[in-house]
């Protein structure tokens, strides 16, 4: 493995994994990214000189592109975030998620064919499992939990799945998949719950809670996730699907009260609204086969990694300030307006 192709690495995750790669390994590492409304090279500027980094812009779904980056660049890898990632999106408009999340992977799975590359990892969700009962924590997902999905986000994300055993079956194709549940960081988009509610708190605004706020979430903070991918990447047998989660199950209203209790301000902000449609209850990860068979373990305790994501959201208001306009001010209108009771 020398040259990595990290597909949607201007996004959340994506730009944290290239950082994690160019500090920790040698890898060329090439960034090949669509920059839709989640994509932000700002995410990115203190590695963009990296004398092992490259950024390209372009689609997933644009196979001759996606051909000619790998032959041109010698791409031996490709690690697949590039996705439409927000479910309160799919339930706008689910089209863009079959084209990215099904078809795009299905360009990248025909590359790994034509060009024989060595490892093609597809960075997948719990969501695809679907919901778990509330009272009933011993229950966990498991790599043997069938998928069960409930939002347009986690069909697409499973059908991307399942064409990935798909092609490591029928062709004998070196394919991985790995199932993260919730990330929290640095460089999160402000449309997903953590940082919607800090920058929400921050400005004195209403912190906009679905339901009855005690939907069940496992959140784990990014970099663990980086370091989780790199180990299946480096460690892991063809074929497998890894489950990656830090064992960190919180109610949604729990958070938002954190939240605003570390950054000194009322529960007067908080603001029930209606429910997400088809919202699932409760995620929650066993992630004892990484951590048995690769020995993968989280090293952010989430006191620590909430600690520091918040403060990023604080230094950093010139960054999330930027992304909340424009489009995103439509896209908040057009989910939130018929929610509030
Ligand atoms: P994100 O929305 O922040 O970033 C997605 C990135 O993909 C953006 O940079 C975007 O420009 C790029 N992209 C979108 N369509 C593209 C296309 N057609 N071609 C090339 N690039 C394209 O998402 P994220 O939260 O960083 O999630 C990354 C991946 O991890 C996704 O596959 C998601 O399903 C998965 N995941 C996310 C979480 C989470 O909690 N955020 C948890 C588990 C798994
Ligand atoms: O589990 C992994 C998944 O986590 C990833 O695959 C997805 O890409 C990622 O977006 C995330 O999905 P969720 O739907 O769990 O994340 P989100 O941040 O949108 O919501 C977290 C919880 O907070 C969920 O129960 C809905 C609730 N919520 C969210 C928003 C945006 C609110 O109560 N109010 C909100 O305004």
């Amino acid at each position: 493995m020398k040259n990595i192709l990290v597909t949607g690495g201007a996004g959340f995750i994506g730009s944290n994994f290239v950082k994690y790669m160019l500090q920790n390994y040698t890898y060329k590492i090439i960034n090949y990214d669509k920059l839709t409304y989640a994509g932000n090279l700002e995410n990115l500027t203190d590695i963009e000189k990296h004398p092992n980094y490259k950024f390209i812009k372009g689609d997933i779904c644009d196979k001759d592109f996606v051909y000619r980056t790998i032959k041109e660049s010698q791409i031996d890898t490709i690690i697949n975030f590039a996705a439409e990632s927000h479910v309160d999106r799919s339930i706008l408009g689910a089209r863009e998620f079959v084209i990215t999340n099904i078809l795009g992977t299905q360009v990248l799975l025909d590359a790994l064919k034509e060009f024989k590359l060595e490892k093609f990892l597809q960075v997948s969700t719990d969501e695809v499992y679907g919901s778990l009962p509330e009272n009933q924590r011993e229950i966990k997902f498991s790599e043997k939990t069938p998928l069960k999905t409930n939002s347009p986000y986690s069909a697409s994300k499973a059908a991307a799945d399942l064409l990935c055993n798909a092609y490591e079956h029928t062709f004998n194709l070196p394919v991985l998949i790995t199932r993260c549940s919730n990330n929290y960081g640095p460089y999160q988009f402000p449309e997903k719950l953590i940082p919607l509610m800090i920058a929400k708190a921050l400005d004195g605004e209403k912190l906009p809670v679905y339901g009855d706020g005690k939907n069940i979430r496992d959140w784990l903070y990014v970099e663990d996730h980086c370091s989780a991918i790199a180990t299946v990447i480096h460690k892991g047998k063809d074929g497998e699907v890894y489950n990656i989660g830090g064992s960190n199950e919180w109610y949604n209203i729990d958070i938002v009260k954190l939240i605003l209790s570390k950054l000194g301000k009322s529960e007067n902000q908080i603001m029930y609204v209606k429910d997400r449609p088809g919202h699932d209850r409760r995620y929650a990860i066993d992630s004892t086969k990484i951590q048995t068979e690769l020995g993968w373990i989280p090293r952010y305790s989430f006191e620590n990694g909430i600690e520091k994501t918040i403060s990023w959201y604080i230094e950093n208001e010139n960054w999330w300030r930027k992304v909340m306009s424009g489009e995103y001010l439509k896209y908040y209108e057009k989910n939130y307006s018929g929610k509030i009771i």
